[in-house]
């Protein structure tokens, strides 16, 4: 089974998650990257407003054709309770390109099912899993568990 693991991430923590799943798969990684500036203090600032307002934005190159998997993995990290909106311009680049697809999304603390839901509603099919963890688990390393069931 072909696997691409696509994810977007402002300060590398669901860049470490992605890349786990990526690592145990044997999995090819689309690292999303968005050409608005979401870095630093104004870009954290943009980023809230922009994700607010589900922004469709330009990405810069990407790799892969999604439809060439049977399986493609989407993270992104939760901004102002929704997804972060580059993995959402991502899947709307990409439009019917998705076989099957899980959803994983990093948090301070919540709104997880929400932003499920928006990604749901965006690629137009139901995840066969999704997988939410927090900043703090990520960096703290502590999510192998939940890894594991969730890639298997
Ligand atoms: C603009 C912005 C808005 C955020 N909003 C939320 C939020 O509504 N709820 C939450 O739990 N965390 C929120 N966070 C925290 C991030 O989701 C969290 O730090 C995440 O793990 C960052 O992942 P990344 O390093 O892959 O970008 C927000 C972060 C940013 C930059």
């Amino acid at each position: 089974m072909k696997v691409l693991v696509a994810y977007y991430s402002r300060t590398n923590v669901t860049k470490k998650v992605g890349d786990a799943i990526a690592k145990s798969l044997n999995a090819d990684v689309e690292e999303i990257t968005s050409t608005v500036k979401y870095e630093g203090k104004i870009g954290y600032a943009r980023a809230g407003k922009d994700a607010m307002g589900e922004k469709i934005i330009k990405l810069g190159a990407l790799k892969y054709n999604p439809s060439d998997y049977d399986l493609v993995y989407l993270g992104a990290p939760v901004w102002v309770g929704k997804a972060a909106n580059p993995i959402l311009s991502y899947i709307k680049q990409n439009e019917g390109k998705f076989n099957d697809v899980k959803f994983f999304a990093t948090a301070g603390s919540r709104d997880f099912d929400k932003i499920f839901k928006q990604m749901q509603d965006y690629v137009g099919k139901a995840p066969q899993k999704t997988l939410e963890l927090t900043t703090k688990e990520v960096k703290k390393g502590e999510f192998e568990e939940k890894l594991s069931s969730f890639i298997n």
